[in-house]
């Protein structure tokens, strides 16, 4: 880190936000031998500190989604190669886990909304092998006994976020990343480019090139140019973490998660005992309450799927933001303003598609331009963003 005549400190790189999304990006810039520095007050924490982890590209297909698919396939792909350098680089071990999921119905309704995902994913090209009722048993003897059938992913896999999260806050400091734990409070601008930021506590950085990486806030951030504001949202979701006693009796072997009456719930399991449930999906602005309604919703039809959830003890409860964008997939890429660069908007994929946007933001920094297999994801795809409906931001930092 170089400090100027003026006393501003500036980087080649200035990467804003130290979500995972954010600390990957400066991790890989780095090893691309990038002098990076990340702004947040609280790096490692953010939508990652609340995630389940679930990397299911194959079971969170959705219509439309064909292109974002893709991606999220390509990033699964990477997961383990990607996992086992960055255990190597960090010395830690991120909780990856290859253990496969398993999505069931409870109700005939169910049964067939399930089977349409069946078919998107057969047409999709995807593995996905259809289970009676008694076979999803014999798999997951804890499910309900009227579960009615299921799917059997066997590609979809788990990882812990905040694990994550940990080893790429080590990998990024032991690559020589500088972190500002402070707020980006305004982007700075001069004469039509990106030049740096400005913190919270007033201090101003300089860098060649500023990567806005932060979650839900990317689009609220003071000094961005109308025409080039990333259009992400915030959209809510609440989640549970229950804990299996030790000594673990054998509870849940992987991923299992449900359509109840049209709702989606997950439950994923740890192998430290923690048990994971989520989650809510609600568009309530900056809004992080965890509601009486949320935590029931979320334990009635956790219950209906597996009855035994009951008996577990209830260790927290949190809420978290997720980046939505319009078309649901990530913003990722030059901008129209010369030195600004966008990673955010990955909505309900930013764990899954954390390795993969590492590599196209490395190859965006270094040669300016998005790997052919990424450049559907250029924020230019939506144009001059109108002006934002949003209300300003109460929360210091939430996703
Ligand atoms: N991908 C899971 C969620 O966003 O709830």
């Amino acid at each position: 880190m170089q400090s100027s005549r003026t006393g501003r400190t500036g980087s080649d790189v200035l990467v804003i936000g130290g979500g995972i999304i954010g600390l990957v990006t400066a991790w890989r810039a780095a090893l691309r031998g990038l002098r990076t520095a990340v702004a947040d007050p609280d790096p490692g924490g953010g939508a990652a500190r609340v995630a389940a982890g679930m990397l299911a590209a194959v079971t969170e297909l959705h219509h439309g989604e064909q292109t974002l698919l893709g991606l999220n396939l390509a990033s699964a792909e990477r997961y383990p190669a990607f996992v086992a350098e960055l255990e190597a680089a960090s010395g830690q071990d991120t909780g990856y886990r290859a253990c496969g999921t398993l999505a069931v119905a409870l109700d005939t309704d169910d049964r067939a909304e399930l089977r349409e995902l069946h078919a998107l994913q057969q047409r999709s090209g995807l593995t996905s092998e259809w289970l009676t009722g008694r076979e999803c048993r014999r798999l997951e003897p804890m499910l309900a006994p009227g579960v009615r059938g299921g799917l059997r992913v066997a590609g979809d896999h788990q990882i812990d976020p905040r694990r994550l999260a940990g080893a790429l806050l080590t990998a990024c400091e032991r690559a020589g990343v500088v972190l500002h734990r402070s707020r980006a409070a305004r982007l700075t601008v001069v004469r039509d480019r990106a030049t740096g930021a400005v913190l919270s506590d007033g201090r101003a950085l300089d860098a060649d090139q500023v990567v806005l990486a932060a979650g839900s806030l990317s689009g609220v951030l003071d000094g961005v140019p109308d025409e080039v504001r990333p259009p992400v949202r915030p959209v809510k979701g609440q989640v549970l973490r229950l804990t299996v006693p030790r000594p673990y009796a054998p509870f849940l072997s992987r991923t299992v998660r449900a359509v109840v009456r049209g709702g989606q719930v997950y439950l994923v399991p740890r192998e430290n005992g923690e048990l994971v449930v989520g989650a809510t999906s609600e568009e309530l602005g900056w809004d992080t309450t965890v509601t009486a309604g949320g935590v029931y919703e979320l334990l009635r039809d956790a219950h209906e799927l597996v009855p035994g959830i009951t008996e577990l003890p209830l260790t927290e409860t949190r809420a978290g933001l997720r980046p939505g964008s319009p078309d649901n997939a990530p913003l990722l890429g030059p901008t129209a303003l010369p030195g600004l660069i966008l990673a955010t908007g990955h909505h309900r994929n930013g764990v899954l598609l954390t390795p993969v946007t590492g590599e196209v933001l490395a190859d965006v920094l270094t040669t300016g331009a998005l790997p052919d297999f990424a450049r559907a994801f250029t924020p230019l795809r939506f144009g001059p963003t109108p002006r934002r409906p949003l209300p300003p931001v109460r929360l210091e930092r939430t996703a």
